[in-house]
């Protein structure tokens, strides 16, 4: 199996989880790159349901290795709390989990400021203090997992912020009690983390040169992505393929393919534009029966129909080799599936994903309409078996995209999986 970047194509909640969970059976490494305990990835197997925020989803494989690498913002609150709650359910995480030396770190004082910062931005954002740790390490004022782990230099750093942000702060809380209680925490967060920490970037150099199979797997998906989503309203990290090398430290020679994850249509939890967003009994039908409710805040997403403006856009950027089509079952009850190939401005055309925050606010759809299938595809498990006109929505995909739909997922379940191309995994 290639080194393998799986990442999502839209605006995040593609099924990445469930994907990654399944391709990992393949896999020796399953690695983050990049975001935080924002994400919400769901896997759903042998009757179980696991929703993972921090920790890679492989985790869920027997005997598979997990690293959460350079570029993830880690709490170490949230990530002893995913697990505890992994070893409760019988699944060990001692020496299977490694932790990049050199993540940042996020503080209660994050997740106060992303909340101070929501009231004025309303960006709509999980609210777990991603902005405000990424600002940090790019101000360079940020805590790295071994500056917190040395008591010296984390009461020097610490010291360090809370007075920089003291007047921000000062408004929603009581300083010097805030800085006791992190200081009272920290002591038992570093006993239990302290050994899964690692210097990861070399890590996973070693084990590319010992031919191992790796996946990374992104957090969010290229919409929300800082450089090229919807700006501002995108997350603060790089969840494109390219945030691999920055996010684990590896060369792009080192990466071989690239598999996007395709929704059926097209979510978004949290504000920002979404031209094919429908706020109809259509969009309402979507978010129900696709059950399209926020895996980390419990937010009901926004739905409408599928993006190929949007999507082709995320192709270049990622230089996917193929895609996963995730929830075709979700559209089994339309007569009619619409797809958007274009978007409207001012009497201009557009069919490159513009720029111009003004334009994808303000633009409006242009669609074809293709014939719904009508029936349920649930247990299909073969491509040749689906109904035509399901086989006909794919294909019409991949037509206007040029990229290949290697694998059709149509339910939650694992086993809900129809591989096309068995390629991606060669
Ligand atoms: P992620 O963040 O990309 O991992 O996606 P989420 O887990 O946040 O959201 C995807 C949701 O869709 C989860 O509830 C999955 O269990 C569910 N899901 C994934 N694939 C399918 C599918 O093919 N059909 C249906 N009906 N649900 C799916
Ligand atoms: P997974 O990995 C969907 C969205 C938030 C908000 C914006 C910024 O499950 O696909 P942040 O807290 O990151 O500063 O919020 O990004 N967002 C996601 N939307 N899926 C996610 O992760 C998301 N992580 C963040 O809703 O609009
Ligand atoms: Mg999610």
């Amino acid at each position: 199996m290639p080194n393998l970047v799986i990442v999502g194509l839209q605006w995040g909640d593609e099924g990445k989880g469930k994907v990654v969970h399944h391709l990992s059976e393949k896999a020796d490494y399953i690695i983050r790159y990049q975001g935080g305990n924002n994400a919400g990835h769901t896997v759903v197997f042998d009757n179980k349901t696991f929703v993972l925020h921090l920790i890679p989803s492989g985790i869920l494989q027997k005997n598979k290795k997990c690293i959460i690498g350079n570029g993830v913002v880690v709490d170490p609150e949230a990530l002893i709390e995913e697990i505890d709650f992994l070893q409760k359910k019988g699944i060990t995480v001692k020496n299977r989990l490694f932790i990049s030396s050199t993540c940042h770190v996020i503080l209660p004082y994050h997740r106060l400021l992303d909340g101070i910062r929501e009231k004025v931005q309303n960006i709509g954002t999980t609210k777990k203090g991603i902005g405000p740790a990424y600002a940090d390490k790019y101000e360079r004022s940020g805590m790295r997992m071994c500056d917190y782990i040395d008591e010296e230099t984390f009461n020097e750093v610490l010291d360090k912020n809370l007075k920089e942000k003291k007047a921000v702060l000062e408004s929603v809380c009581d300083i010097s009690k805030l800085k006791s209680e992190i200081q009272g925490k920290r002591a038992i967060l570093v006993d239990n983390i302290k050994e899964y920490v690692a210097d990861t970037s070399l890590m996973i150099n070693i084990l590319i040169e010992k031919d191992k199979h790796i996946i990374f797997e992104s957090a969010q998906g290229t919409l929300l992505d800082v450089d090229f989503g919807t700006y501002p309203y995108v997350t603060s990290s790089n969840p494109i393929s390219g945030g691999v090398c920055a996010g684990c430290g590896v060369g792009p020679t080192k990466i071989d393919k690239v598999l996007g994850i395709v929704k059926a249509y097209t979510t978004r939890v949290g504000e920002g534009p979404f031209p094919t967003e429908l706020k109809d009994s259509t969009g309402e039908y979507m978010r129900s029966k696709g059950k399209e409710f926020g895996a980390t805040t419990g937010r009901p997403r926004r739905c409408g129909w599928l993006d190929l403006v949007a999507l082709k856009y995320a192709i270049r950027l990622n230089g996917c080799n193929y895609m996963v089509l995730t929830k075709l079952d979700v559209l089994d009850d339309f007569e009619k599936i619409k797809i958007c190939t274009g978007y409207k401005y001012n009497n201009e055309i557009f069919k490159d994903f513009p720029l111009s925050r003004k334009i994808i606010q303000n633009c409006s759809p242009i669609y074809i309409e293709l014939p719904g299938w009508n029936q349920s595809i649930k247990g299909i498990t073969e491509f040749k078996k689906l109904p035509e006109n399901a086989k006909k929505y794919i294909k019409k995909i991949e037509q206007l995209t040029d990229v290949k739909i290697a694998v059709i997922s149509n339910g939650r379940d694992k086993k809900e999986t129809i591989v096309v191309d068995k390629n991606i995994l060669k």
